[in-house]
């Protein structure tokens, strides 16, 4: 009897969900239970398999693929590292900690070279006269350098080998930072080359730099060959594909910002790994990749994203242009300091223009303040000329 009754009712069950059958009408909850259950599974189906073709995107939004991912299921954020959560707050705290500004703030000119100076004459007539607002560091990577001028002697710091393109070249501007950073009163410092030389009178150079909080750190993003196709998975997950930049070398930076560069290992450490010119895979530039995707990471708004120092690639060789005698006419200067735009150009195809004005603290000015790469033998018509070109 029992088990008769529970088949009955198991046949009411049957009768109900093969319904097709007899088509008894169905209920309008049951309709509605019905399309919810179909959007659901649809819209799970549509998460796990994104539609790939744009039209399928345009079905469930306007805005196509990404809009429609975006509104529904935000794409969570990357989960960090230990070293990274750690390198973070360090560098945020720094960034964040007010410190006071000396009496008598300095800007350090920190001079990269493999060994004498060919301008130490022109430096000395450009520091003349502004003794106490400026330090001078000199690094010789090869040999011991013989100084001309009174505010370069016994300014060589320890130096090592510097092999282009490595992260020897990094652990040199470093070692600059290092020890221009032991004076309490250095506020600015700027890397020069041998070959650099200043633009405009001292004054000048001096409130440029030090009526701004930003860094003159070069960043651009290239998704050609010399950009983004020296990038290695390897760096993975600290330094994704798109937090990498380029930028040429020759920065100038806040306190701060030099501190930081003390502070970190992080990132670092993955491109002294990683930055192998010549072997397979690592074939990035250390001195062009570090600092630019390190403050693209770190602290983008902080950097005005062009260098303050200005070299000439218009003639799309693999070095830039060098100035000989007879290029240095007060013409040639007055071009260059007449630029206020500053352009990159994308190593792909597409050859890429990115023009961007040079804003100081909003208001348009003058991009570079140093100029490279002069030969030794342009030194006697830098030193006529100096007096009349260098005035703003
Ligand atoms: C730089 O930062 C300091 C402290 O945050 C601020 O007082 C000053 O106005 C800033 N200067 C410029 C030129 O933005
Ligand atoms: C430099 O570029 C970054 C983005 O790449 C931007 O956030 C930042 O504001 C730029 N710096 C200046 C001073 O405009
Ligand atoms: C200076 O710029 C002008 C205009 O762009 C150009 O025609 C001229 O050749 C430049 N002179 C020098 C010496 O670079
Ligand atoms: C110096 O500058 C003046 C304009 O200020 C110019 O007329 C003169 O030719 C310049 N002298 C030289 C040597 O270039």
């Amino acid at each position: 009897m029992k088990t008769a009754k529970v088949w009955r009712l198991g046949m009411g069950d049957m009768q109900i969900l093969s319904g097709s059958r007899s088509r008894p009408p169905l209920k309008k909850p049951m309709w509605i239970i019905i399309l919810v259950l179909f959007v659901c599974v649809f819209l799970i189906c549509a998460y796990i398999y994104p539609p790939q073709s744009s039209s399928a995107c345009y079905v469930f939004s306007s805005k196509g693929c990404k809009g429609f991912v975006d509104s529904f299921l935000p794409i969570p954020k990357r989960e960090f590292t230990d070293e990274e959560i750690a390198s973070h707050v360090v560098i945020d705290h720094i960034l964040k900690t007010s410190h006071n500004l000396p009496k008598n703030p300095k800007i350090a000119f920190m001079f990269l070279s493999p060994g004498s100076l060919p301008f130490e004459k022109l430096w000395d007539k450009f520091f003349q006269g502004h003794e106490g607002k400026f330090s001078v560091y000199v690094h010789a990577s090869k040999t011991k350098p013989v100084h001309v001028s009174r505010y370069f002697v016994n300014r060589d710091i320890r130096s090592d080998q510097v092999v282009w393109g490595k992260i020897s070249m990094v652990d040199a501007e470093r070692r600059l930072l290092a020890n221009a950073l032991q004076d309490p009163d250095n506020e600015h410092f700027v890397l020069l080359s041998e070959s650099c030389v200043p633009l405009y009178n001292f004054d000048y150079i001096y409130n440029y730099l030090m009526y701004t909080n930003i860094s003159f750190v070069d960043c651009f993003k290239d998704p050609g060959p010399h950009g983004n196709g020296r990038y290695s998975e390897h760096m993975l997950p600290e330094v994704e594909m798109k937090d990498f930049r380029k930028g040429a070398q020759w920065f100038s930076v806040k306190r701060q910002h030099a501190v930081i560069i003390m502070a970190d290992n992080l990132y670092y450490s993955k491109f002294h790994t990683y930055c192998q010119p010549g072997v397979e895979g690592r074939n990035c530039i250390a001195d062009e990749h570090y600092l630019p995707t390190f403050f693209n990471i770190i602290d983008p708004r902080g950097i005005a994203n062009w260098s303050i120092t200005h070299v000439d690639w218009s003639e799309r060789k693999w070095h830039p242009k060098s100035y000989r005698a007879h290029d240095v006419t007060y013409e040639l200067l007055k071009n260059i300091t007449s630029i206020d735009v500053s352009v990159h150009v994308t190593s792909d195809e597409k050859r890429e223009v990115q023009r961007w004005p040079c804003l100081w603290n909003g208001i348009q000015k003058p991009c570079y303040l140093f100029a490279r790469k002069f030969t030794p033998e342009t030194l006697d018509n830098l030193l006529h000329l100096f007096a009349n070109y260098s005035s703003p």
